[in-house]
């Protein structure tokens, strides 16, 4: 195969996504992915009918150093979106959780410093390296949480804020987002850092552990009923993953500007909503009303989070457009024109 995109983690939500964007340009993409995530394999099967003799699957790992430097050795651009994704995955096995996102990111970086081209790498960090925000005092609203600070709540999580890492998934991402940085400084490898808050769009097949917008969604459309973890009030910034991969696109372009930078990704204040707000809007878009239990809040998980993309902006012009309504409407869409994922109900949803 000549030049291609190279996006570990290639079969996932996002790398499927990102793939698409670039397959649609004309280019070709390889996805290096291991396919341990459940269902995955059925988006590279879509892409590569769709876009017959461009798309190439290799069935790898990161952890599998040999196998990484082949893949580089091709690539006009790295998007490194391979990782144990979740919390609590990472809690149950601290050990392969860090083999996968530190060791293999470190893997990922050694391969692109021996290959010693300016090939660009995008890094997908989280706002988990921020930590659980403890020192932001907050007040309870009837369905959400809001910073006592109104220039806060305003404009959100900047890169300025201290890192914290929580969780053994935070320590791991965490720790893989500083050594792309350092890289960066220490041997001029043209890397950049996406530190994103919650993703959600097509191709995203949630679980309760991961993805939990696609999951809510799933859930109310099988007619099965959706657990909260903590009150529900807790606030994130949505992203819809058309205006990530807009951004992904952009910044790769502009390396030379992003090089050695972490920015704070999200949908940002505009786009903000609690896991209850979420839920209802979802109730209005398919008329159905699940069944919702409570239980125990998650170890770090953030009551109120959202990011502040002006570096972004500044650096590389871009901005969040896609409303949570549209965007959920897109997700719905999706889901209705795959029933298999979701059972009979989805045919009665319109
Ligand atoms: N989705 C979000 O809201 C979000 C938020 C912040 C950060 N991120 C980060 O973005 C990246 C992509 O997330 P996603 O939502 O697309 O997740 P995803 O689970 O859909 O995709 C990850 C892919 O990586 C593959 N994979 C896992 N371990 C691997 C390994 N050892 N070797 C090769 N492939 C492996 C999986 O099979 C999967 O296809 C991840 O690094 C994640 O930590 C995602």
């Amino acid at each position: 195969m000549s030049e291609y995109i190279l996006i570990t983690g290639g079969a996932g939500f996002i790398g499927t996504n990102v793939a698409r964007a670039y397959l649609e340009r004309g280019q070709r993409v390889q996805l290096f992915d291991n396919l341990s995530r459940a269902e995955v394999e059925q988006n590279a099967r879509e892409l590569a009918a769709e876009f017959p003799g461009r798309v190439q699957l290799v069935g790898s790992d990161v952890r599998q150093k040999r196998e990484l430097e082949r893949a580089v050795e091709g690539a006009s651009a790295v998007f490194h979106f391979a990782a144990q994704v979740a919390v609590t995955t990472s809690l149950e096995d601290p050990v392969r959780d860090a083999e996968t996102n530190l060791i293999g990111t470190l893997n990922l970086l050694e391969a692109l410093r021996r290959r010693g081209e300016d090939v660009p790498l995008l890094f997908t960090s989280t706002n988990k390296v921020y930590g659980c925000l403890a020192g932001v005092p907050l007040r309870k609203r009837e369905a959400r949480y809001e910073p006592e600070d109104e220039a806060l709540a305003r404009e959100g999580v900047s890169e300025k804020q201290a890192l914290e890492f929580l969780s053994p998934y935070g320590c791991s991402k965490g720790s893989a987002d500083q050594y792309v940085l350092d890289y960066a400084r220490s041997y001029g490898i043209c890397a950049t850092v996406f530190r994103m808050s919650c993703i959600y769009g097509p191709y995203q097949r949630g679980s309760e552990d991961q993805g939990w917008v696609a999951h809510f969604l799933r859930r109310t459309l099988k007619g099965e009923p959706v657990t909260i973890f903590g009150d529900g009030k807790q606030v994130r910034d949505l992203l819809y993953v058309g205006d990530l991969v807009e951004a992904m696109r952009v910044a790769v372009e502009n390396i030379e500007s992003c090089a050695g930078e972490a920015f704070n990704i999200g949908g940002g204040a505009g786009h903000s909503a609690s896991l209850l707000e979420v839920l209802r809007e979802i109730q209005g878009l398919t008329g159905l009303h699940p069944e919702i239990r409570f239980s125990e809040a998650r170890l770090g998980d953030q009551r109120w989070y959202v990011s502040n993309n002006s570096k972004a902006a500044r650096v590389f012009g871009w901005r969040a457009r896609t409303s949570v309504r549209q965007g959920l409407k897109n997700l719905m869409e999706w889901y209705s024109g795959r029933p298999e994922l979701i059972g009979q109900s989805a045919l009665q949803v319109v």
